[in-house]
C-alpha cells in the first residue's frame, strides 16, 4: 500500500497563510501514520496567484487552493478509505 502523498507549499505566501501549521498538524496526527506522506514544497509554479489562493496543498493528484486543515483532512479520508477498507485492486483482489 502506497501512502497518500500530501504536498504542502511553504513558499512565502503559503507559509504566511497557514501552510506551515497544516504540515505540523498532519505530522502530529498519529492516526495518519502509514497512510500519509507529508512533504514541504516551494511555490507550485505560482499557483497561489501571489498569495490570493494560499495556502496551496496537493493530496494525491488533487490540488487544493486556499487549503484549510479541515478540507485537507476530508480529502485524505476520501482517498484513504479504500485503503483502510481493503478495497479490491484493479484486478479484483482484496488489499
Ligand atoms: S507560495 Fe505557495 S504556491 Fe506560491
Amino acid at each position: 500500500m502506497e501512502p497518500i502523498k500530501v504536498r504542502v507549499c511553504v513558499g512565502t505566501n503559503c507559509c504566511f497563510a497557514g501552510g506551515e501549521s497544516i504540515i505540523e498538524a498532519l505530522e502530529d496526527d498519529a492516526d495518519l501514520a502509514g497512510f500519509v506522506k507529508v512533504e514541504a514544497i516551494r511555490c507550485l509554479d505560482k499557483t497561489c496567484a501571489g498569495g490570493a489562493e494560499s495556502p496551496v496543498v496537493t493530496v494525491g493528484e488533487r490540488l487544493i487552493k486556499r487549503a484549510t486543515l479541515e478540507v485537507v483532512m476530508e480529502e485524505i479520508e476520501r482517498q484513504a478509505l479504500p485503503l483502510i477498507l481493503g478495497a479490491p485492486d484493479e484486478e479484483g483482489r482484496d488489499a
